[in-house]
């Protein structure tokens, strides 16, 4: 009933907008065909055709991720590497009416990923098949549309049954966002402009456009192209127009060049964002209308002094981040994102590498506004595999039409600052890889060559390594082996570099596994079991990372050594589906990332953020409940301070402060029930203090939300974080409470997570047990317009209940 409200509004909407022709709104409608859909899983073969019996399908709102739904299973053949999640075909079709006053226009659907091999038809006609699920493409409809009363089908064969065909979890469906946009017959062509700053300095800069124009009509045209560039509050500070002729039937290519007096530039501080507005008219008549984003900056890699922006040195401190979002599996959430990201900046972190694959546009449309340099990537593989059913099948055929698009989709964002051609690409290791690497690069540059090319290598021997040899990267990106790194000058001679992977560090909040001052290297000796917990837990103490990587501080101190190093992307920023290594099944997501999967920070996120941020920093752990008698090692990250202190119960256990090149404090303690606390100075005086407590019996339930109001726009997400507390309010460190969820109100429960790796309950119930003292339940508004309220409840501990407004 909601779908058909919301339709008939959106259709309304739409007549309203026609019936006023000359608005300037008008001639570019691009309406969100997210809604009223309806899904069933498995294979038909008619599903295609109009007139189906659909009353066992069902209704949903895209984006939506069919593997997130299910239940995990060992047997799936994605494996827990993919998750442990089913996948399988599925089938989407969308019934919708369009207003008569759109015959005559240009109609095309645009689809930002569907993974993956969809193919789709419209009332029946076959428009296309596009195998690889990260990227965005559009199909034209308007040849094969009705107008007016009649009905149209929209129809989508998802498959994703052929597996494995990935290393990591990537969702199943139409997972992210879908338009349907209609213009006039002249206008500015499918990702038609490109926005280049070629000369800026503090006092000015020029900005060059190139507007791709498409003239579908019968005759020639004289048409006029007028450019404003506005600033963040839409105030015009520079305008171009341009007076040109086009064929019938032909797309033109036209320049503009703008100056701007006093630019804001662009920074990780400060992402100052312009906007440029392209208008096409064809005598008076506005046929199009068309934004592009942009920001004003300039950057250098430099062999010897790594990455400056603006002028002004910048180590690039990054996270690798895989596209899922936990709980909500892969399905685009733009606040889901931008949470990440949030976590991210107050870490210190300013870069992001979209590892492995095309991200969504929501994330840079975000790393754009929120201020973070981006690793744009392509491709996990070539033309040689590394599963059986992934895209190097499909290479042949698609490598250069999907590079093309992630390029012209992605060039305007002035966040990206590399493109990345592939990640630990096999072909590094034969001279197969001299050529394909050339011809990928001069792909790239076929379409910018504003950014340069690198990519993620895994061979650092140069002789060994033939991506190198072919002399095309204009960045060398390394993965791993930090103890190659004082190297690469003499290995790499006048080479930019960077580290597009770091640490691989492995563990899971709240989990301590003492001695914490002896590394565990997974697997021990390449080929045995783990001889971890029996629980599939890991320590983190940040004392077990990937036998090819580091611990977080061996990882980083080698990265912040060396002035030649641009900086680096830990692998990885959060915890993601799938890759659960170093467990077998249960395990079934990552435990690599410095966030877990639910969101809460790992110690070593402190670690990071004492390194990276200004932000002042002190943060002491374990937990403060152990046996009796026990020797615990009690570690502290800390910043802007001379020396911290440790006292138990009020007695001191003396001053530490850091030496050599060491990053943490560590102290060994006896264990008595009390007070651990930590106190930072600087010259003396105080900069902080911090407290852990030992915790009584479980009690109460506490409620955070991330946000206490939300949109009543149907999309908008509430991170709700449950901790259980004693009496006193402290975290009561190791519970497990099942905490069970009510909601009433305008909000329904989307997802329910708490971060341990080898969970097998569903990330889709109204209940979770708590790991390590929390969960989370994410919330999301319905679309009612009314406050939320959330309960939670757990036997034998006072409840809680959490109020959202709507707004
Ligand atoms: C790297 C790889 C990443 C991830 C990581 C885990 O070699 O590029 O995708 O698998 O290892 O440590």
């Amino acid at each position: 009933m909601l779908n058909m409200i919301r339709t008939f509004v959106i259709c309304l909407l739409f007549l309203i907008f026609l019936g006023c022709e000359k608005e300037e709104k008008d001639v570019r409608l691009v309406q969100n065909f997210n809604y009223g859909w309806l899904f069933k899983k498995g294979e038909n073969p008619k599903a295609f055709k109009r007139d189906l019996d659909t009353l066992d399908w069902r209704n949903l709102n895209l984006p939506h991720d069919w593997s997130i739904e299910g239940e995990f299973s060992e047997e799936y053949p994605t494996r827990p590497e993919e998750g442990a999640l089913p996948a399988g075909i599925g089938w989407y079709r969308k019934t919708f009416k369009l207003p008569k006053q759109l015959e005559g226009k240009l109609v095309s659907i645009e689809f930002d990923g569907i993974f993956r091999n969809s193919e789709v038809w419209i009332n029946e006609h076959y428009l296309g098949k596009r195998p690889n699920g990260y990227i965005s493409f559009s199909y034209e409809l308007t040849e094969h549309l009705k107008f007016g009363g009649a009905e149209n089908v929209i129809a989508v064969k998802v498959d994703n049954s052929a597996q494995p065909n990935s290393r990591w979890y990537t969702g199943s469906g139409i997972y992210r966002n879908v338009r349907l946009v209609s213009t006039g017959k002249l206008k500015v062509d499918h990702w038609g402009t490109f926005v280049t700053t070629p000369e800026v300095n503090k006092d000015s800069a020029t900005v060059n456009l190139q507007v791709k124009i498409k003239n579908s009509l019968n005759s020639e045209k004289i048409f006029r192209l007028v450019s404003s560039i506005l600033d963040t509050n839409q105030v015009e500070v520079a305008n171009v127009e341009t007076l040109q002729t086009i064929n019938p039937d032909t797309t033109i290519t036209v320049g503009q060049d703008f100056k701007i007096t006093n630019p804001e530039l662009w920074d990780v501080e400060n992402p100052y964002m312009y906007k440029v507005v392209t208008k096409v008219y064809d005598a008076k008549e506005l046929t199009d209308n068309y934004e592009t984003p942009l920001g004003i900056r300039y950057f250098e890699f430099d062999p010897e002094t790594g990455f400056s922006l603006n002028g002004e040195p910048l180590k690039i401190l990054g996270v690798n981040r895989h596209h899922d979002l936990g709980a909500l599996g892969a399905a685009v959430n733009i606040h889901a994102i931008k949470r990440q990201l949030r976590l991210f900046k107050e870490m210190g972190v300013n870069a992001i590498r979209t590892s492995h694959n095309p991200p969504s546009p929501e994330l840079l449309k975000l790393t754009d506004e929120m201020g973070f340099i981006v690793q744009d990537e392509s491709f996990d593989m070539w033309k040689k595999k590394k599963n059986a059913e992934d895209y190097h099948k499909d290479w042949d055929e698609w490598h250069k039409q999907d590079l093309e698009d992630l390029i012209k989709r992605d060039r305007n964002h002035p966040s990206v600052m590399m493109w990345s051609i592939g990640n630990e690409i096999r072909e590094q290791f034969d001279s197969t890889g001299i050529e394909i690497t050339r011809e990928l690069v001069d792909i790239v540059k076929s379409l910018d060559t504003t950014r340069p090319v690198t990519s993620a290598l895994s061979e650092n021997i140069p002789k060994k390594n033939y991506i190198y040899q072919s002399g095309a990267l204009d960045v060398l990106g390394f993965n791993y082996k930090h103890e190659d790194y004082k190297n690469f000058p003499a290995w790499y001679p006048n080479e930019k570099i960077i580290i597009t992977e770091s640490a691989s560090a492995i563990a899971t909040r709240g989990q301590y596994d003492m001695p914490s001052d002896s590394v565990t290297y997974w697997p021990p000796a390449h080929n045995e079991d783990f001889d971890g917990n029996d629980d599939f837990t890991v320590s983190a103490y940040d004392n077990v990372a990937a036998y090819w990587g580091a611990t977080h501080e061996a990882a980083w101190k080698e990265v912040k050594k060396f002035d030649f190093i641009a900086g680096v992307f830990v692998w990885a920023g959060m915890d993601y589906l799938g890759e659960p290594l170093p467990y077998p099944y249960p395990a079934r997501s990552s435990y690599l990332g410095i966030i877990d999967l639910a969101g809460f920070p790992k110690d070593s996120y402190y670690m990071y953020k004492s390194e990276w941020s200004e932000e002042p920093v002190l943060h002491i752990f374990p937990h403060w409940n152990w046996a009796e008698g026990q020797v615990i090692d009690v570690w502290a990250y800390y910043n802007n301070a001379d020396e911290v202190e440790l006292f138990l119960n009020g007695e001191s256990l003396g001053i530490k402060h850091k030496e050599n090149d060491k990053i943490h404090l560590a102290w060994k303690v006896n264990y008595t029930p009390g007070t651990l606390k930590a106190v930072s100075r600087k010259n003396g005086k105080v900069v902080l203090e911090e407290e852990i407590n030992t915790a009584g019996e479980a009690s109460k339930i506490e409620l955070n939300a991330n946000k206490s109001k939300l949109k009543s726009d149907g999309e908008d997400l509430s991170f709700i974080t449950v901790s259980i507390l004693d009496k006193k309010g402290d975290l009561v460190p190791k519970a497990n409470n099942l905490v069970e969820f009510e909601i009433s109100g305008g909000g329904k429960i989307v997802g329910v997570d708490n971060g341990y790796q080898a969970s097998l309950e569903s990330f889709k119930a109204n209940k979770r047990k708590a790991f390590n003292g929390k969960c989370l339940v994410i919330v999301q508004s319905n679309g009612e317009g009314k406050a939320i309220n959330l309960k939670a409840i757990s036997k034998g501990i006072e409840m809680k209940t959490i109020k959202i407004e709507i707004y």
